[in-house]
């Protein structure tokens, strides 16, 4: 089934998609939240890297903080018109010559050989929407990893809850008059998705089953033209664990950023987000908070793993 790649890619294609996911920090604080978390674990991990390959890299938000702190980027991505808008704020930022922008699929990694990059990222959830291949990507990943791998993928546990809280989404608005088509529609449509809302046990137990969000409904929509949202695979902590230390990486470290957000009102965070001082101690605190592994997987909706890969591999990660 090639559905979820072909979905995936007409989503992140849309017209607008670059610039608007490159204001997703002025935007929504699970996302301030999510990105201050990896920014600082990715910081403490730099030891001895010189290359990095970032996997959905989007509109840059990562391979260009690490050109900046001297790498050299290979930044994949599917999306055109993410690379496009990364290329645009990497030439602003000066660091277009230690960046290689690298159109494809994470499903084939095969240009890439054996252990070519010092340290390998893949941020917010691209592997996810990688189904029904994820396992075999995230070998792939591994495989062409010399000393770190640093994967944020969607969590199980993480999107579970969404499942009763139509209205997830507006907890985390910076501001709800912001110029964002998302915010417009979730603002406008707030009563609505209460007063419709009813909670579906059968389709809380089939997403703890299989992990699975979207499938059929998104197929049929793509089939009539449409752009549905990417046909997403959570994953369960242990799981994500079980599988990097079966491709051979050792000493995986979980943690699961915006865990202590998604527990505070709009209003509040609002406040904290307002004033440079609170925000500051507040990121602080929730980076510490979410690095304890006894609440990753609740994290708005990432699961981060860490883990070292050895001099020499046992599983070489290719199945
Ligand atoms: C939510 S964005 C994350 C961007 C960036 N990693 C970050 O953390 O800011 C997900 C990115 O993954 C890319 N993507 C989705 N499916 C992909 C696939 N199968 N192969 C490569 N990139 C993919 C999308 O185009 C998008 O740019």
């Amino acid at each position: 089934m090639d559905y979820s790649r072909k979905i995936s890619e007409r989503q992140w294609n849309l017209p607008g998609k670059g610039e608007l996911e490159s204001r997703r920090e002025a935007t929504y604080i699970d996302d301030i939240i999510q990105k201050d978390h990896l920014q600082r674990r990715l910081l403490e991990n730099l030891d001895g890297v010189e290359t990095v390959f970032d996997g959905g890299a989007g509109c840059g938000r990562f391979s260009i903080l690490l050109a900046k702190r001297g790498c050299r980027v290979t930044h994949f991505d599917i999306s055109q018109p993410m690379i496009d808008k990364a290329r645009e704020l990497a030439e602003e930022a000066g660091v277009l010559d230690r960046i290689t922008f690298v159109k494809g699929a994470l499903e084939d990694l095969n240009a890439f050989a054996d252990r070519s990059f010092d340290l390998v990222i893949s941020f917010d959830a691209p592997v996810s929407y990688t189904w029904p291949n994820q396992e075999r990507v995230i070998a792939e990943l591994v495989r062409i990893a010399r000393r770190k791998i640093m994967l944020s993928v969607s969590s199980r546990l993480g999107t579970l809850p969404y499942l009763a809280n139509p209205i997830q989404k507006n907890q985390f608005f910076l501001d709800e008059e912001a110029d964002d088509p998302f915010v417009r529609w979730c603002a406008e449509n707030r009563d609505a998705m209460i007063e419709g809302f009813r909670f579906d046990r059968e389709r809380a137990e089939k997403l703890w089953a299989d992990g699975l969000m979207g499938g059929e409904d998104e197929i049929a929509e793509y089939e009539r033209g449409g752009a549905p949202w990417c046909i997403t695979y959570t994953f369960l902590p242990e799981e994500l664990k079980g599988i990097l230390t079966a491709d051979g990486v050792r000493n995986v470290r979980l943690s699961g950023p915006g865990a202590c957000g998604r527990t505070i009102p709009r209003e509040i965070l609002v406040k904290i987000m307002k004033d440079p001082g609170q925000r500051r101690d507040f990121l602080d605190f929730c980076y510490r908070f979410d690095s304890d592994p006894s609440v990753c997987g609740m994290g708005k909706d990432n699961l981060l793993a860490v883990g070292d890969i050895p001099a020499e591999r046992e599983c070489s990660g290719m199945p």
